[in-house]
């Protein structure tokens, strides 16, 4: 084949390449117009003066909505504002919560001021009786000594939680001996001895026992003549006393502010022995 036949076959190539690429152009742009406005259709459509019923916007519709709530609002009618005036208590009452709280707070309070005007006037007022813990008036020596007498040989106190008995007089010279007994010997010489009811082991009252003429302690068996010395048992000492005054006037007056410790083991200024049966 010649050069020739192969330039015009060359030429006829790129010719139909060519015709086939325009064919496919515009087969695009048909496509891409189909509906759609050509530019000069829009300006067209834009200088013209056409009356289309406008959409109404959204802020239109919101304000129509608020009109339409305040119209529905029936105002109230006006009135002159009145003045609270507070009930009368009178008329009220009272009910029972109230009258019970009242009656308790009443009651709590004079039950209170009663208590503190009677303990007031009690610390202003001298005691008329004394009792345990001062002086104590227990009556007349001689009434004491006939009591004694006539009860076996002991009397009781019980306003100074005391037992007086007798001291003989023949142990005075052996008790003025003894330096528990000091401040005993006043009422030793006027013959009597004032014993605290209180036993010196544990405590317990200590009766008298009147057939041994002793002080019988139930507790532990502690055992104690007649003016308190400690006989046997398991008691420190022998019974502790109160100091004793006879008065001008015959009254007999047992100190109980401080009781005098009991006279050491071993103690004897009296010698009584048992006269009789022991209680315990
Ligand atoms: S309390 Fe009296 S003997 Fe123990």
């Amino acid at each position: 084949m010649s050069s020739a036949v192969i330039i015009a076959l060359a030429v006829a190539a790129i010719v139909v390449l060519f015709a086939v690429v325009l064919l496919v152009t515009a087969r695009k742009a048909d496509v891409r117009g189909a509906g759609a406005l050509s530019r000069e259709t829009r300006r067209r459509d834009r200088d013209a003066d056409i009356d289309l019923p406008a959409a109404p916007s959204g802020r239109s519709v919101e304000r129509a909505a608020v009109e339409d709530r305040t119209q529905a609002l029936v105002p109230a009618a006006a009135a002159a504002p009145s003045i609270w005036i507070p009930p009368d208590r009178e008329e009220i009452g009272v009910n029972r919560r109230q009258f019970l709280n009242r009656a308790t707070v009443t009651l709590m309070s004079t039950s209170l001021l009663t208590f503190a005007a009677a303990g007031f006037v009690a610390f202003l007022w001298p005691t008329a009786a004394p009792v345990f813990g001062g002086k104590v008036n227990v009556g007349k020596l001689t009434d004491i000594l006939a009591s004694i007498r006539s009860n076996g040989g002991f009397f009781y106190a019980s306003n100074a939680r005391s037992y007086v008995t007798v001291y003989p007089s023949e142990a005075l010279p052996k008790a003025k001996g003894v330096k528990e007994y000091k401040a005993l010997l006043g009422g030793m010489e006027d013959g009597i001895v004032a014993l605290y009811q209180k036993c010196p082991h544990l405590g317990c009252r200590v009766p008298e026992c009147k057939s041994s003429q002793w002080f019988e302690c139930p507790c532990h068996g502690s055992q104690y003549n007649r003016v308190g010395e400690k006989k046997s048992g398991p008691a420190p000492r022998g019974m502790d006393h109160f100091a004793v005054t006879v008065s001008g006037t015959g009254d007999v007056v047992i100190d109980t502010s401080a009781p005098i410790v009991g006279a050491a083991i071993g103690t004897n200024t009296t010698g009584q022995e048992a006269e009789g049966p022991h209680c315990i």
